[in-house]
């Protein structure tokens, strides 16, 4: 039988953890690594599915990969293949990242529309216009795109919407081409400067790092490197948000304040008091009721729609009428009838979740319908009355390492059976 969690709620969770490296920057790092043949060596790497996953698609490309704990070394010194395997394109969304250093460095690529989280609509047209600006001819080749292209030559790019991996993607064709890109309206998402600071280290020539305006000056090569990723943002406001839900004191020992200010902001709304302790870190408590918010998932520094679900989870226990109005994803509130199951009074209204509180909730069979809506029943599991059991919970495994010690460590009673 499929494993699954099981938790007893009502604990307030207190204590401090520190999370592990950033799901997604270890992700565009990876797709980095394909831009040089020397080796890179990639630290502070989570140990989840999708980075197993990237790591066969490099593999496929004829790329040397040793993975250990926490360490990730690739070795891109020849590449045998320019078209990623079908069905591991498909278990992840960031494997279409592979196009852009693929058709930078070989001047060909040919991959199929990725998967991922059935989150919304998922559209590749900002890549793909990144691609065809830098020079690249695109076609459709029965199920896939195809780019070729003899030397990308840099350009000025406007990007219609600031997508994250469309961002990363040109940003990495863009960095072997010939002349300047600039890319306006791009993410400005704390991984796509990370990997953008990465390939700096590598020898790359990237300005405008973190903001929506980046400029990229083409070079000959790239040579290796060893690189630490940053602590996981979305994993540590996960377990501060745990700890608010259940009335607890959490701090995230390497939590990086910076990049969390929009959830700082919320969580002081709601009524919670932020430290940023001297010795590093974020910590959140809580001491008397929680009061209802409205906020709006957006794009960085907004509030960010990867914690839209576990913020729902606990608006449940905050007093009073909460909104959340969802600007990134069409179909992010899949999580609501999971929490309705606990007892959760939630309405849907398009893009806006409305949240009754404060409701009592019961535990019951829940499950997590993607990584995020997964850490949202995990959430409402910590608060409610009575057993929760968490099915399908090889979503959480893809984003959230460790997650049982880690809420165990917090005095949380949860079991993974
Ligand atoms: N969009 C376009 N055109 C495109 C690409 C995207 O219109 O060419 C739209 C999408 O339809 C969506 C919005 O842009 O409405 C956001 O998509 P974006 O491209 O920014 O997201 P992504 O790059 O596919 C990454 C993360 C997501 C995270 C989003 C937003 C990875 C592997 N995925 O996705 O993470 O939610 O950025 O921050 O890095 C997760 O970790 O659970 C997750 C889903």
């Amino acid at each position: 039988m499929a494993e699954q969690f099981v938790i007893h709620g009502g604990r307030p969770l207190r204590g401090a953890v520190a999370v592990p490296g950033s799901k997604n920057g270890s992700l565009y790092a990876v797709a980095a690594a394909l831009l040089t043949s020397d080796e890179v060596t990639l630290h502070n790497v989570p140990a989840i599915a999708d980075i197993a996953e990237m790591a066969d698609i490099c593999r496929a490309l004829g790329v040397e990969v040793e993975m250990r704990t926490g360490t990730v070394s690739i070795r891109a010194s020849e590449i045998t293949s320019t078209e990623p395997p079908a069905d591991k394109v498909l278990a992840l969304r960031a494997s279409f990242l592979v196009m852009g250093p693929l058709l930078g460095r070989m001047g060909e690529a040919k991959c199929p529309p990725p998967g991922g989280d059935v989150i919304g609509s998922r559209p590749l047209d900002v890549h793909l216009a990144g691609f065809r600006a830098l020079g690249a001819t695109i076609e459709r080749d029965g199920a896939n795109w195809a780019a070729t292209s003899p030397r990308l030559r840099g350009a000025r790019i406007f990007f219609d919407y600031p997508s994250v991996l469309g961002t990363v993607n040109v940003v990495l064709a863009a960095t072997l081409a010939e002349g300047t890109t600039t890319i306006v309206n791009a993410a400005a998402e704390p991984e796509v400067a990370m990997v953008c600071r990465m390939l700096n280290e590598m020898g790359a020539r990237i300005t405008g790092l973190g903001s929506s305006t980046v400029s990229i000056e083409g070079v000959e090569r790239l040579h290796g490197v060893d690189f630490e990723v940053d602590a996981d943002r979305l994993v540590a406001g996960t377990y501060l948000l745990a700890g608010v839900a259940t009335s607890g004191d959490v701090t995230i020992t390497n939590a990086l304040p910076q990049q969390l200010d929009s959830l700082i902001a919320k969580l002081e709304e709601l009524g919670a008091t932020v430290e940023a302790p001297a010795s590093g870190g974020l910590r959140a408590a809580v001491e008397g009721p929680l009061r209802a918010v409205h906020l709006q998932a957006v794009p960085y520094p907004g509030f960010a729609t990867d914690l839209h679900a576990p913020m729902a989870a606990v608006l449940t226990q905050a007093e009073g009428v909460s909104l959340i109005h969802e600007r990134v994803y069409d179909n992010r509130t899949l999580y609501v009838s999971e929490l309705r199951k606990m007892g959760g009074r939630i309405t849907v209204g398009g893009p806006s979740v409305i949240i009754e509180g404060r409701t009592p909730l019961q535990g019951t069979l829940v499950r997590a319908i993607d990584i995020r809506a997964g850490a949202a029943v995990v959430l409402a599991g910590l608060v409610a009355e009575g057993e929760t059991t968490v099915a399908d919970i090889h979503h959480l495994d893809r984003g959230y390492a460790e997650l049982c010690p880690a809420l165990s460590a917090l005095g949380a009673d949860i079991e993974r059976c």
